[in-house]
């Protein structure tokens, strides 16, 4: 189910002094499988020293190519972040797992008019948003506000003014930067006087059919009050998290004892016991069960199953909606059985 395939790097371009985007080719008989939707994100896997490492990053690029980009920026412990920045090279063959993710936007959709909010590398989904919506739809406008320290730090500037050039009556880019002091910006971060002011004030007689928000958590949360204040329904905004909680994870008081877990995985049943303690997904790691996953930090959604008998309890979900969870969908990677008995499927999410 964890499929990988061998992917080649056809193009590396400098974003920003700590960032790069990474373009793959898709073989012909790879398209079918590397067909996705902008906003959609793949997960790389690599090894340092034997260690297996997965990173999700999502794809910067409009669908329809035979090759996508997806920009990575370098974090300063990262791992896999500063291999991507210092070591991949032209003609480097990766491994790839098929995109995936629910941070959609489907150009078929009534969404005409878009505002999408990204702070730092939380640009890279929705750079495949506003350029599909742009191209796809030529009765839409987009307004992007987008946040960052300074225009030399800026993942994917150059593009952006590009955009606007092109579509000069379709696009509207708003800059913020916390460091700099620009003509053309606002100074700051994305706070509630920036998204009120976008939204109440310089765009106030335009009705936004979908709402984009993609950065870190506070940001989210900030963007998504002023959002609820002003009415806009739940199902118009959509949110990807982009680094995992500042405040991470708290773990739950485990419960003693252990469970006999059923998991069913590309139509095979596989039977062992957990300790109660333990995590759902390292547990069926240690099995050498191939269960799909990415972040391991309740970010992305590549390790959702359901919960077909027993129950379960998370650690944090930014992700499943209360109808999913009440559904019995889980993220693995969060989960903690609480009863004795415990039967999950990977097949039917
Ligand atoms: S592996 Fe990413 S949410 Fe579980």
């Amino acid at each position: 189910m964890s499929e990988f395939h061998p992917l080649k790097v056809v193009q590396l371009d400098r974003l920003t002094p700590n960032s790069v985007a990474i373009t793959f080719e898709v073989p012909d008989q790879l398209k079918p499988v590397f067909e996705f939707k902008a906003g959609q994100y793949i997960t790389i896997r690599h090894y340092f020293d034997g260690k297996e490492v997965r990173r999700a990053y999502s794809i910067s690029s409009a669908p329809g190519h035979d090759r996508f980009t997806i920009g990575v920026k370098k974090v300063p412990s990262g791992l896999f972040s500063v291999y991507a920045n210092t070591e991949i090279k032209v003609g480097d063959i990766m491994d790839v797992m098929p995109p995936e993710g629910r941070f959609v936007y489907d150009p078929g959709s009534n969404a005409n008019h878009i505002i999408a909010y990204a702070a730092g590398s939380g640009i890279t989904p929705i750079m495949s948003i506003l350029q599909t919506a742009l191209e796809s739809q030529p009765e839409s406008t987009v307004v992007l506000l987008y946040g960052n320290q300074n225009k030399e730090e800026t993942m994917f500037y150059k593009d952006i003014e590009e955009l606007s050039k092109l579509y000069t009556d379709r696009f509207f880019v708003q800059w913020v930067f916390s460091r700099s002091r620009e003509e053309d910006a606002l100074f700051g971060r994305i706070e509630a006087s920036t998204v009120n002011f976008i939204n109440r004030n310089k765009f106030k007689e335009r009705v936004f059919d979908a709402h984009y928000i993609c950065g870190p958590e506070s940001m989210i949360k900030t963007v998504n009050t002023c959002l609820v204040e002003k009415d806009i329904k739940a199902d118009r905004i959509f949110t990807e998290l982009f680094t995992s909680s500042e405040t991470a994870a708290v773990p739950l008081p485990t419960e003693d004892g252990s469970t006999e877990i059923s998991v069913t995985l590309d139509d095979e049943e596989f039977t062992f016991r957990m300790k109660k303690g333990q995590l759902l997904l390292d547990a069926v790691l240690d099995q050498d069960i191939d269960a799909p996953y990415s972040c391991q930090g309740g970010v992305c959604s590549t390790c959702i199953a359901k919960v077909t008998e027993g129950q379960v309890t998370m650690e944090q979900n930014q992700i499943l909606t209360d109808g999913e969870v009440e559904d019995g969908l889980i993220l693995t990677c969060q989960a903690h059985p609480t009863t004795d008995v415990l039967k999950i499927d990977y097949d039917d999410v």
